[in-house]
């Protein structure tokens, strides 16, 4: 195929091309870069390629820290400064909001103190005893041995994995402030773990087997800003505890005293615990039980005794608050907002809202609706996931 030149890049860090004026898309590519492909999918409206050879690299490409980096489908930027991925997540989340929005605004995105090493989870798939993560599209396994993104902690027990002589599966690693690992195998086998093996060399709080403790306890503790917070296997929690702290402070500097918060999606608690210091009253509603159970706790540990929880759906649940609502902090899975909760939160009409989300196309569908009646007070981003082309992001709405 002829030398094509990279236009600009996507919202998933791919350089655009166009091949006989079709859309190209091509990852580990820079603008202006000037490249051989080899197209790997040919579809009715776009393409998509990678690259046999760089003919001219951008002054701005620098080398990938990671040895799996080419095959790997875990990290996109990797092949950009730290500095360049910020202003990339500027770009995209000023676009996004702006198309999907109309909302025109400046949006600074935190960067995270620690941009790599910051993973406190990972997922690994596992196929007769190989493991590692997927290659982009497709479930091939890429064998790690170590991952730039993960915690020192897990990076330490991936090459002790055979240990646990799982054959086929998943395997979820989390590791808390301590250097813990709580360990959460899935899988059809039997397994086997050589336990005294992997005791002598980690700090292995727990292991569950589906979701059967076969060793040591099925939560850690995390502690965020000093507030401690029990996290079991199966609840949520923020992947990034260097921006999760910033995040903690952004929500807290947007509170006042003696007011009614309700945390939608509140997972272990974490966000409605560390706002509601100085609360009148708070409640939390979260449909995974472990996590309720965890917030209730939770809220107990740090010495809140205003928040009440309620467990199951926000479309079923935030209906049946009877008080008048001052803040609703709403931290959404992917999905953003659905209909139903969208219509309560409009007809209920609090006076702020503090929307965390994972996906700014969600958000900016969610934030079209809401700005009928709300104003943006600001957008930030935080850079939850450096090296992704994901992006965290925060925006305070007023009544008006
Ligand atoms: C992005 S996490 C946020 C958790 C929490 N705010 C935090 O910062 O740790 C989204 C949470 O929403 C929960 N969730 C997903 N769908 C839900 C629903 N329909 N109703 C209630 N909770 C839901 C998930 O279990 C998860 O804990």
């Amino acid at each position: 195929m002829e030398k094509i030149k990279i236009e600009k890049l996507d919202n998933l860090g791919r350089g655009i091309c166009y091949i006989n004026n079709k859309i190209t898309f091509v990852p580990n590519t820079l603008p202006d870069e000037i490249v051989n492909l080899k197209l790997t999918k040919e579809s009715k409206k776009y393409n998509e390629a990678i690259v046999t050879e760089y003919i001219k690299q951008s002054k701005k490409r620098i080398p990938s820290k990671c040895p799996y980096y080419e095959e790997c489908g875990g990290c996109h930027l990797l092949h950009m400064s730290y500095k360049d991925t910020i202003k990339f997540k500027k770009d995209k989340l000023e676009s996004i909001i702006y198309k999907y929005a109309k909302i025109k605004t400046n949006i600074e995105v935190i960067p995270s103190l620690e941009s790599l090493n910051y993973r406190n989870k990972i997922t690994l798939k596992i196929t007769n005893q190989k493991y590692g993560y997927y290659e982009p599209s497709s479930h091939k396994i890429v064998n790690i041995n170590s991952c730039l993104l993960a915690s020192p902690s897990i990076n330490n027990f991936i090459p002790d994995i055979p240990y646990l002589h799982i054959k086929n599966g998943e395997l979820i690693i989390r590791s808390n402030y301590n250097n813990e690992l709580l360990l959460w195998i899935k899988t059809k086998d039997k397994i086997n773990p050589d336990l005294n093996y992997l005791k002598e060399k980690h700090k292995i709080v727990g292991i569950i087997e589906n979701d059967n403790v076969i060793y040591g306890d099925s939560s850690f503790i995390e502690i965020i800003n000093h507030q401690l917070f029990k996290v079991s296997y199966d609840s949520f929690f923020q992947i990034n505890r260097y921006i999760c702290s910033t995040l903690f402070d952004l929500v807290n500097e947007n509170i006042s005293d003696n007011e009614v918060i309700v945390d939608l999606y509140c997972g272990v608690g974490t966000l409605g615990i560390n706002a509601s210091k100085d609360a009148k009253k708070s409640f939390g509603i979260e449909i995974v039980k472990n996590a309720v159970l965890n917030a209730i706790t939770n809220s107990k540990i740090n010495k809140r005794d205003n928040i009440y929880y309620m467990l199951g759906d926000v479309k079923t649940c935030l209906p049946k608050i009877k008080e008048n609502i001052d803040t609703i902090i709403l931290d959404p899975p992917r999905a953003g907002l659905d209909k139903v909760t969208l219509n309560t939160i409009l007809e209920f009409k609090p006076k702020k809202i503090i929307y965390i989300s994972c996906d700014p196309m969600t958000l900016a569908r969610d934030l079209n609706d809401l700005k009928t009646i709300y104003n943006p007070k600001f957008i930030k981003g935080l850079d939850m996931f450096p090296y992704t082309y994901h992006v965290e992001s925060l925006c305070v709405l007023n009544l008006r």
